[in-house]
This record gives structure tokens, C-alpha cells and sequence, in this order.
């Protein structure tokens, strides 16, 4: 499904700027953002040879993961078979201590969206060992193991209300690779609800891909839905790349794409 360009208002920007260069597209809702990014993964995973996905988790991705299991169910099963059966992705990020059984966990997500609803088997799904005893080291390998499965394809990423991607936390450079990182308490607000609503009961470490890998991969779709990211949006549509906000240095990626909700456009919602 196409989905139309729709118009730009304030206070996200007045004008698309130059960097983008086309790579917006606007959906009217969540429910028409998830159809879209759908229809730029099915094109990847109909292609063959196919490289890794790489997925995210996050509620901007659960309407995606829903759009996408719906989708890939409808195929002819001659179709879907051959996407299931060659499945290879790897997650961004896993919180450090969090058995992949704790249903807070990434990995857990990833079950629960992906690999039970569509049948896929769990080996084909990767994400860093939170359980790791070195989570330094697991953060190694887990990089090693994405360059050894020849690189991320199409990335699929969300955007965190100050900036991250991933768990490439503020302040970040460009060239920052897989590794464990502490989380800021901003991000521990953020992803409390999975967590009781108390953030001081989220794991204070995380492993994540680096921006060093992110930005190796072909094509990057960065995810963005609802008013509560008008903010960020905002920030990332009209301030240069810099270290307090590590999206920015997607700014210059040539497989970049931005797909985005009216909401998180700060745009006026319409029918
Ligand atoms: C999280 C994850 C990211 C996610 C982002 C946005 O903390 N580490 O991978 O994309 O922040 O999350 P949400 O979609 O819930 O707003």
C-alpha cells in the first residue's frame, strides 16, 4: 500500500529538509504506518539471496509485527514458505540480566510478536545473550555474528523520546560499535510500563548494535509514531548531525528512510 505524502505542519517543520531528500513518507495513523513499513519488509524478504533483517522491538514496532504476521498468513502458503523457512534476523538490543524466559525481556517480545504467530524457528531470531556472564564480550560476538551472517539488509529501527537508537544512548558518536551500555534514566522512564511502571525496576545495562553497525546496514527504515516522539521528531528534522542525539547521525545514510505518523509529525490529523 502506498501511502500518500501528506502535509507538513508546525511545530515539527515547515519544509522538508535537504538530507531527506524525499525519504519521508507521512501515514495518516498508526494502524496505515504499520502497513507501510509491511510492504517495504515483505519486498525484502520475497528477495532471494536475502541478507539479515534487522528488528527492533518497542510499541512502535507491535502494529508493525501485528501487520506483518497477518500479511505473511494470508500468503499462498507456496509464497510464504520459502520467506519462513529462509528467516534470518537479528535483534538490536537485549537488557543485561533478564533471562530470554522473563517475559520482560526483548527476546520474549520477539516470541511473543514473531516467532510463535508465524511458526519461525527461535535459532533463526538472534538477539545478544542478556544473561551473558560478559556482557561486554557477548556485545562482541554479537556484532561478529551479524558480520559473519554477511550484514544487516534492511534495518528496521524506533526512535527513543531523547534520541537513541538501539540503546545508543546520548551522548554518541557516529562510529560507536556494539557494546554494553548504561541506560539513562530518561530511557528507564520510557520503557518502565513493560516493568511494573517503576523505572528504577528496569535493568540499568543493556547490549546494543552499535551506530557503527546500524549505519553498515543497506537500507534503514527509523520507525515514528505518535505525538509523544513530535519532539524528538522534531530535533531530528531540523538540527545537524551531534552526539546528543544519535539519530542524527542516520541524517547522511543513502538507504535511509523516515516513516512516520501524522502524530509524530505534529501534523493535524485528517481522514
Ligand atoms: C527502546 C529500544 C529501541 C526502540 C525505542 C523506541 O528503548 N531500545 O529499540 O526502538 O526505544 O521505543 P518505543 O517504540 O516503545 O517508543
Amino acid at each position: 500500500m502506498d501511502v500518500p505524502l501528506r502535509g507538513y505542519a508546525e511545530p515539527a517543520l515547515s519544509a522538508p529538509p535537504d538530507w531527506l531528500g524525499g525519504r519521508l513518507e507521512v501515514a495518516p495513523d498508526p494502524a496505515r504506518l504499520a502497513e507501510a513499513v509491511v510492504d517495504r519488509l515483505l519486498a525484502v524478504l520475497r528477495a532471494s539471496p536475502r541478507r539479515p533483517l534487522g528488528l527492533a522491538t518497542g510499541r512502535t514496532m507491535e502494529p508493525v509485527y501485528a501487520a506483518l504476521v497477518r500479511r505473511l498468513l494470508a500468503l499462498p502458503p507456496l509464497e510464504r514458505q520459502p520467506i519462513l523457512a529462509g528467516w534470518c534476523s537479528f535483534n538490536l538490543d537485549e537488557y543485561v540480566g533478564l533471562d530470554p524466559a522473563d517475559p520482560r525481556s526483548f527476546a520474549a517480545a520477539m516470541r511473543r510478536h514473531l516467532v510463535e504467530p508465524l511458526g519461525l524457528d527461535p535459532a533463526a531470531v538472534h538477539l545478544p545473550d542478556g544473561l551473558a556472564g560478559d556482557p561486554s564480550r557477548e556485545a562482541h560476538l554479537y556484532a561478529a555474528a551479524v558480520a559473519a551472517a554477511g550484514g544487516i539488509g534492511l534495518q528496521l529501527l524506533g526512535l527513543g523520546a531523547n534520541g537513541h537508537v538501539g540503546f545508543n544512548e546520548p551522548p554518541c558518536g557516529p562510529a560507536a560499535s556494539s557494546r554494553c551500555v548504561r541506560l539513562t534514566p530518561a530511557t528507564q522512564r520510557q520503557n518502565a510500563a513493560a516493568f511494573g511502571g517503576d523505572p528504577a525496576a528496569v535493568p540499568e545495562l543493556a547490549i546494543t548494535l552499535g551506530l557503527a553497525e546500524i549505519r553498515r546496514a543497506d537500507a534503514i527504515l527509523l520507525v515514528v509514531s505518535g505525538p509523544a516522539k513530535a519532539p524528538v521528531l522534531g530535533r531530528l528534522l531540523r538540527e545537524p548531525p551531534h552526539a546528543d542525539l544519535p539519530a542524527s547521525w542516520l541524517q547522511g545514510h543513502p538507504g535511509l528512510r523516515l516513516l512516520v505518523d501524522e502524530a509524530a509529525l505534529g501534523a493535524r490529523a485528517s481522514g
